[in-house]
């Protein structure tokens, strides 16, 4: 035997290795103690009287307090958006906005390191990823935006776009910067002016993006921020001086939604849940293969609406594929959010872990077989261990429902015909993923995969100019690109 390959026998395994702690400053950015609603450019105490607390779900320690706002609360701040609208905001030169969106992209990035500490500190998500995808995204949202505003006769010819009006924006807490990014960017471009929720778990950088606005000199009354539960949420939906509802989150909620705006002649779009089958053919590239396959299910810790819940393997390149994967699983590291080499970081609640835990206690229940690496977890805060679970039947809760959490979920297939069929049994359709070096075969999947968005070797790939969204029960319209504005917009 070579010494090399001696070596190779007794090199100690990823576990025994010891990284030095990386942490970023979390000096860089200072809460205050209360936080009040924004409406119509000040921030105000909400008439509701009623407060609650945002924790840092990795120490469970109490960052700050926000205030929820009640009906008269949402009233005021819709009020404030139509106001703002009508007196100067809609009438604008379309040049003018986009001069405010352009300021706003840039000081995103001119505070990205700050904004990206206070996503991980409020949601729990390593800070490599709010540093290097949920910041820089979400000021290419705004750039991208920016360049439509005085061009919307280009975007959509002989077509006369208008704005909306006032829009209701509800957001959740997987990607709480991002998706305002996503909302407000394209509303304020096409000329309306936005009330925005964020969800109660993750209210600080739409906070601390109030300070943006202040900074850009953005007019009054263009983005109010009312910070609450789901309660404040439904305020938003009933109030008729809303023009447009957009919402991402629950499946459950959408349907809600639906239903309460039947009728109403107010716009609606929906970005809902998903399983997205994230499907490995024999002729795939595998180490490639299997760093999408990570990255489409513990990114975030799994927390992604199109994540790749379900991986679907070509039975000649199984096991592998199973033994490569858990292999790299040894190597991923969970823990504080703010250490640089962190890859799997806090889940974002005490309530989204208890709906992990239960789900996959009923993968073990209903007979699949689960893998999960030796893993040290903090004492504090909220975690679950990255799992695998292979022998999964399609019948599985497991294989049907969204964990929303760094589970994933293995089936196989012989033929390219039953990867289809099985991918598109669910009752979502928002994303896939395909790994073949087959350009043809790559084509042959997309025509046939129900899903919003299908990638071909590679995984959870943004980009604003890109449409996302779904249907079935992943919901419909889209965002991102010039779909995206015109869902902001009525035409004759
Ligand atoms: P959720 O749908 O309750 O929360 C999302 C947002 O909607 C929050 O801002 C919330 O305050 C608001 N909301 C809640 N009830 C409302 C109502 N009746 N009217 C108007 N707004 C309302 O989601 P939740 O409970 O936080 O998570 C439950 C599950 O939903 C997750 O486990 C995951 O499967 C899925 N989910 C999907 C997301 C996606 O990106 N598509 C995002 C968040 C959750
Ligand atoms: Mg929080």
């Amino acid at each position: 035997m070579t010494d090399v390959a001696k070596r190779k026998d007794v090199a100690p395994a990823p576990l025994e290795w010891e990284y030095a702690p990386a942490p970023e400053a979390r000096d860089i950015v200072r809460f205050e103690e209360r936080y009040g609603l924004f409406v119509a450019g000040e921030h105000v105490d909400p008439k509701s009287g009623q407060w609650f607390a945002t924790i840092s779900p990795a120490s469970e320690e109490l960052l700050a307090e926000v205030a929820l706002a009640g009906p008269e609360d949402v009233d005021l701040a819709v009020g404030a958006a139509r106001e703002a609208y009508e007196n100067g905001w809609s009438g604008l030169r379309p040049s003018e906005r986009a001069k405010y969106l352009f300021r706003i992209a840039r000081i995103l990035q001119e505070r990205s390191r700050e904004l990206a500490v206070a996503e991980s500190l409020d949601g729990g998500k390593p800070i490599k990823e709010s540093r290097d995808v949920d910041l820089p995204l979400a000021a290419a949202h705004f750039f991208y935006y920016a360049g439509w505003a005085d061009k919307l006769e280009y975007a959509f010819p002989n077509r006369r776009p208008r704005p909306l009006g006032v829009a209701g924006q509800i957001i959740p807490w997987n990607f709480p910067l991002l998706m305002l990014a996503w909302k407000i960017a394209p509303a304020l471009a096409a000329g309306n002016t936005v009330v925005l929720k964020p969800a109660e778990t993750t209210p600080l950088t739409a906070l601390l993006f109030t300070d943006v606005c202040r900074q850009a000199e953005l007019p009054p009354g263009v983005v109010n921020i009312v910070t609450g539960d789901g309660s404040t949420g439904a305020h938003l939906v009933k109030h008729p001086g809303v023009n447009k509802i957009a919402f991402t989150g629950s499946t459950e909620v959408g349907k809600a939604i639906q239903r309460e705006l039947a009728g109403t002649g107010t716009h609606l779009t929906l970005e809902l849940g998903g399983k997205a089958a994230n499907i490995v053919f024999d002729d795939c590239a595998l180490d490639q293969a299997i760093e999408g396959i990570v990255n489409g299910i513990y990114f975030n810790q799994g927390h992604v609406c199109c994540a790749g819940s379900r991986l679907l393997v070509q039975e000649s390149i199984y096991e592998p594929l199973v033994s490569k994967l858990k292999r790299r699983l040894t190597t991923l590291r969970v823990g504080d959010p703010l250490d640089k080499n962190t890859d799997v970081g806090a889940v974002n609640s005490k309530a989204q872990l208890e709906r992990i835990r239960e789900l996959v206690a009923s993968g073990e229940e209903e007979g699949a077989e689960i893998y999960q690496p030796p893993c040290r977890l903090p004492e504090k805060g909220y975690w679950f261990v990255p799992t695998v679970f292979t022998n999964v039947a399609q019948s599985y809760r497991i294989a049907q429902e969204e964990i929303f959490g760094p589970v994933l979920s293995v089936l196989t297939f012989r033929t390219p015909e039953e990867a289809v069929e099985k991918a598109n049994n669910t009752a979502y359709g928002l994303s896939a993923g395909v790994w073949t070096e087959k350009g043809s075969r790559i084509l042959w999947m997309t025509e046939r995969l129900r899903a919003g968005v299908v990638w071909a070797n590679t995984f959870n790939r943004f980009d604003p100019t890109s449409p996302f969204g779904g249907y079935k029960e992943s919901g419909f319209g889209r965002e991102g690109g010039r779909h995206g504005l015109e869902a902001y917009l009525t035409f004759d």
